[in-house]
């Protein structure tokens, strides 16, 4: 019997990734069933009964969702954070759960430099502005996205610096980078940090207070990574107490309203998060996640296997 799989996407992929994903199962001889642009999680239930396979980007395979899959055998997070997969709950099915890192990841840089740029120009309204040129970059985390920023920002003639403990210092050297030992040295040192750390219990909330007010006078955090990685109190503290601070994010924090209305001109949060949303990200990372889930039927591979 052909497998079934499951598209499950709240914000749907662009229709030139929906064809081209739906081309790959169709030579496979799979069947895929599309949910886009559900607002009822109960569709997500209903929808999930009886795939062999889903695809998901931001939604959430909770373990109420897993429970309701009795057929599921893999999950794949179509993009790079696979903090809103239940890990726990997969494994306990023997269910693989992968992404398919690297792939959406230019979006995801291309938008960290706009919001830099957003932020440097007074959000696009009139003013004295200042240029990106010359000025200290700090990437926290040297990932697929960290990476592509720097890459970019060397463009701008910006100087790049990074911290991230589980990249061997030599390989960013290798790529122009000034490596920092501590992440307080990143903070202290840079006029804009940009967030490319994951979501997971070391790092929810370790954007903190401490950390925010090392900030030298005048800079900028741009977070394209998750909300959950900075601590609001202290976000809020900062906004109050530096005048000179700027914060302009694509995961909005939950207190998104307060600050807009407050602070205006230096902070910006996007309604829904957009950094992946590309014609050219969700074609990467879609066919990226059909391709895998056909090689883990037909091969048993599981190389982006997170849930190991
Ligand atoms: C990712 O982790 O890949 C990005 O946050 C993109 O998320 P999205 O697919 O929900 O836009």
């Amino acid at each position: 019997m052909s497998k079934k799989v499951l598209l499950a996407t709240d914000k749907a992929f662009a229709p030139e990734a929906v064809s081209g994903i739906q081309k790959i199962f169709d030579e496979a001889g799979y069947e895929l069933v599309k949910l886009e642009n559900y607002t009822d999680k109960a569709d997500l239930l209903k929808a999930v009964a009886d795939a062999d396979a889903m695809i998901i980007r931001s939604d959430k395979a909770t373990a109420e969702v897993i429970a309701a899959a009795p057929k599921l055998k893999v999950i794949v997070r179509a993009g790079a954070g696979y903090d809103n997969i239940d890990l726990a709950a997969a494994t306990a099915r023997d269910i693989c759960a992968m992404n398919t890192p690297g792939q959406n990841s230019n979006a995801v840089a291309e938008l960290a430099i706009g919001m830099m740029l957003y932020v440097a120009r007074n959000k696009f309204t009139k003013g004295i502005g200042s240029e990106l040129r010359d000025k200290v970059l700090g990437i926290h985390a040297y990932g697929n996205v960290g990476r592509f920023v720097a890459n970019i920002a060397k463009g701008f003639g910006m100087h790049i610096r990074a911290f991230d403990p589980y990249v061997p210092k030599a390989a960013m050297e290798a790529e122009g980078v000034y490596v920092c030992d501590t992440v307080e040295e990143l903070y202290e040192t840079s006029d804009y940090v940009s967030l490319h750390i994951p979501a997971n219990a070391e790092t929810t909330r370790s954007i903190n207070k401490n950390l925010l007010f090392k900030m030298k006078n005048g800079a900028a955090l741009i977070n394209t990574a998750r909300k959950e990685v900075v601590c609001e109190e202290g976000l809020k503290l900062m906004f109050a107490e530096r005048p000179d601070f700027k914060y302009a994010t694509d995961v909005a924090p939950d207190c998104h309203a307060e600050l807009l209305e407050t602070y205006g001109l230096r902070y910006h949060g996007t309604e829904k998060k957009m950094g992946a949303g590309t014609g050219e990200a969700n074609i990467n990372a879609g066919f990226a996640a059909a391709r895998q889930i056909i090689a883990f039927f037909e091969k048993g591979d599981r190389t982006f296997q997170v849930n190991r």
